[in-house]
């Protein structure tokens, strides 16, 4: 007969598997089909082509991913256009709203959650979610950055990095956390800079470079193959590959 384990044993053994946990959270425990897709809340700011990459994806069934809800920041964003023309469910805050940010926050946390978002995917939104958006999807809000982070964060990445003369620069997709540009990193690709470039010929190629790497992390989450270490804040991701 085993003995029974003392105090100390018991709360040892629960510290484990609570820091297990906490190291290794798959960021969605059961692959997804279209049947049962994936639901995110896309927020924007402005053209919304990302936003078109992600629907193109899912219209082309290469994504087993609902878009429940198409929010922006700004009322005239060209991506409330796209999000009508798909048939989305789409809202808009405007500047008298984000006066008082944490309003902004907690009507951005009870719509994304009464569509039943289980992602807040940031697509070119530029405003910074808060502490209400964040807690209430703990790590499940993602963004999308036109640089190789952790180099050029900001508003202007592709301008600093034309500027900077760096030979190649490229896109990441990371977790969103309190600070603008700092989550871990999901994924990166490069883009070279060539010596003919101009900053609109390299940003044309960063955005074609975006289109195809935020669909492909999006596909990755859904089935299941993200794996987000909380206490290394690196992130595994399985068929890394396809
Ligand atoms: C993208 O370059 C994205 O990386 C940045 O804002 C831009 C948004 O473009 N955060 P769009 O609205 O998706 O066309």
């Amino acid at each position: 007969m085993s003995e029974k384990p003392t105090e100390d044993e018991a709360m040892d053994k629960i510290e484990a598997s609570r820091k297990a946990y906490a190291q290794a959270r798959k960021q969605n425990s059961r692959a997804r089909t279209a049947q049962d897709p994936l639901k995110i809340a896309v927020l924007i700011s402005g053209n919304g082509t990302n936003l078109q990459a992600i629907l193109d994806a899912i219209d082309a069934g290469d994504l087993p991913v609902e878009v429940v809800l198409v929010l922006s920041s700004r009322p005239d964003a060209y991506g409330l256009k796209r999000a009508a023309k798909a048939g989305v469910p789409m809202m808009s805050l405007d500047r008298e709203t984000y006066k008082n940010p944490q309003v902004a926050d907690d009507i951005i946390a009870t719509e994304c959650k009464q569509h039943g978002a289980e992602y807040i995917v940031m697509a070119g939104y530029m405003r910074l979610l808060g502490a209400d958006v964040l807690d209430s999807f703990p790590d499940h809000v993602l963004n999308i950055h036109p640089a190789l982070l952790p180099s050029f964060r900001g508003a202007h990445a592709i301008k600093d990095a034309f500027d900077a003369g760096v030979k190649v620069t490229g896109v990441t997709v990371h977790f969103a956390n309190a600070s603008y540009d700092k989550g871990a990193i999901i994924a990166q690709c490069p883009v070279a800079v060539r010596e003919d470039d101009t900053q609109d010929t390299l940003e044309a190629r960063i955005h074609e470079t975006e289109h195809v790497l935020y669909p492909w992390v999006l596909k990755h989450i859904a089935a299941g193959d993200v794996t987000l270490n909380t206490e290394t804040g690196k992130v595994h991701i399985d068929n890394a590959d396809e």
